[in-house]
């Protein structure tokens, strides 16, 4: 069972590698109505709104505290699904300790990482079952899941105490966008990216 609070014991979690689930831990569910700025087609998204508020991504966390020595790890489940052209995603964060990396562990689905640093350089890693992305420090990161059919689940494993930073990138927006064209992803520049 986990040990929450303490830093000596070892600690084994059960994750249902096709769906993401970690049992007997809660969920962080982040549903489109709270998504507010999100995705580019405000029109497309209250229009799926009126069939009812799905959820677009979720996120089991172990709970261990978030200080220097702990790692923060979890399972990340975006749900297949589009706003108009732009496939479900997470909200994306920079760390607030910048300068921290993070491994993700794509268990089952196909997706994207998009990350993006500060000063504007950018990249685009695919996620398929079994492969990894190293995030290097400095750069932000996001979810996206390109299957129409299939969540995308990644396990995330970062230091404790660096922090989630959600602000600039809702203020900001990344400065490229994954969409659907011609029924294949595409990298566009952002419209709407706010320096
Ligand atoms: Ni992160």
């Amino acid at each position: 069972m986990a040990l929450a609070g303490t830093t000596d014991k070892s600690v084994t979690v059960s994750i249902d590698t096709t769906t993401g689930v970690m049992a007997d831990h809660p969920a962080l569910e982040r549903n489109l109505s709270g998504l507010d700025g999100l995705f580019q087609d405000t029109n497309a998204r209250t229009a799926l709104l009126a069939g009812g508020d799905v959820i677009v991504y979720e996120v089991y966390t172990l709970d261990r505290p978030e200080t220097s020595g702990e790692l923060a790890t979890g399972t990340s489940i975006v749900y297949p699904g589009k706003v108009g052209n732009e496939y479900f995603m997470t909200k994306g964060h920079f760390h607030t300790v910048l300068d921290t990396a993070e491994t993700y562990l794509c268990l089952s689905g196909h997706g994207y990482m998009l990350m993006e640093s500060p000063e504007g350089e950018w990249e685009l890693a695919e996620f398929l079952p079994g492969r990894a992305v190293y995030v290097p420090g400095r750069y932000a990161h996001r979810s996206i899941n390109i299957s129409p059919d299939q969540p995308l689940v990644t396990y995330f494993s970062f230091r404790a105490d660096a922090g989630h930073d959600y602000a600039t990138i809702e203020t900001k927006g990344f400065r490229k966008l994954v969409v659907e064209k011609d029924g294949k992803p595409e990298v566009v520049d952002n419209p709407r990216w706010n320096a």
